[in-house]
């Protein structure tokens, strides 16, 4: 169902490789709300994947670029404005990788050339997208931008290796400056802390299954999917959150405010279940 909440509004997706993408669904709902988009991604990205297809559907015009360069960011936000006529109101930073992760590089024994990497893909290309965005003076009053985090920027997971530091950075960049480009034009500058979703990124991360699985049995309303967050990605880009800013706002079912539920202890303990029966069989709550 659509709520016209982007009407009028002009935005640019970055990170849509294929539709299990978080921002393909963005870019999907965004649309739906009456935007007009903007998609990017690396040069290679458009060739190999699906864009295309999103982009038709979107009617979005795509303009490539690597998320790491500030040439190709200065040229994205000035094509992007010419594009869509006018200045933008939203961002959506969806991009992510981690070099040691792919080649399997325990988090005792990074590379650090990689980790270099796996920070400026995934944490300083926010902070380049912003300077850039905010020395063109590119972004409308108002206008909201986000980036797409995970719990273990403060929380330890196994096999979230590396990219649990450019989580960290990441959150903090959206806090440092959140401040000043709110202070100077209003823009707000948020992370979405996203549940464990089956998309190309998150299958990368070692033990991914069960990590989707515990975050599942532990989260009251169960995983966020990708078209749930997009939902809330679009509330957040809308005028309905304009006094939202410098916060990292989970959208996992609940799972960042839980110890352990019925359903993770039953997992952890299989005979447990069997202790929490009343006498006809029914599961005691408690
Ligand atoms: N999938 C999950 O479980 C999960 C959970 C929480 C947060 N997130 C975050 O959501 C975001 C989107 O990931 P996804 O799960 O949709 O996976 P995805 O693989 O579909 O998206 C990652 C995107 O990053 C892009 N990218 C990589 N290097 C880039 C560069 N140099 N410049 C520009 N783009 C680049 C890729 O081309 C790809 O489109 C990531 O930040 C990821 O960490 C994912």
């Amino acid at each position: 169902m659509a709520y016209n909440l982007l009407k009028g509004k002009k935005g640019i997706i970055f990170g849509a490789l294929n539709d299990q993408s978080i921002a393909w669904k963005v870019a999907e709902r965004a649309a739906e709300e009456g935007a007009q988009i903007v998609l990017t991604n690396t040069a290679v990205a458009c060739r190999m994947g699906t864009i295309d297809e999103l982009a038709k559907k979107t009617n979005a015009t795509i303009i490539p670029a690597d998320a790491t360069s500030v040439e190709d960011l200065e040229n994205l936000f000035n094509e992007a404005q010419k594009a869509l006529g006018g200045k933008i109101d939203f961002v959506l930073h969806s991009c992510a990788m981690s070099v040691n992760m792919r080649k399997k590089r325990t988090y005792d024994d990074l590379d650090y050339g990689f980790l270099s990497k796996t920070l400026d893909i995934s944490a300083i290309s926010f902070h380049k997208m912003l300077q850039v965005a905010k020395k063109l003076d590119a972004l409308n009053d108002y206008a909201s931008v986000l980036a797409l985090s995970y719990i273990a920027s403060h929380r330890t997971f196994f096999g979230y290796n590396d990219m649990a530091d450019a989580k960290s950075l990441l959150e903090s960049i959206a806090r440092s400056f959140g401040y000043i480009y709110g202070r100077e034009k209003h823009v707000r500058i948020n992370t979405i802390s996203q549940s464990p979703t089956m998309t190309t990124a998150g299958s990368a991360i070692k033990g991914f299954d069960g990590l989707f699985d515990f975050a599942d049995r532990m989260s009251p309303l169960g995983n966020a999917t990708a078209d749930e967050c997009a939902d809330y990605c679009v509330v957040m880009f809308s005028d309905l959150t304009k006094k939202v800013t410098m916060q990292n706002l989970f959208h996992d079912g609940g799972f960042s405010n839980m110890g352990m539920s019925l359903r993770g202890m039953t997992q952890y303990n299989k005979s447990f279940i069997d202790e929490n029966r009343d006498e006809k069989g029914n599961i005691i709550y408690g």
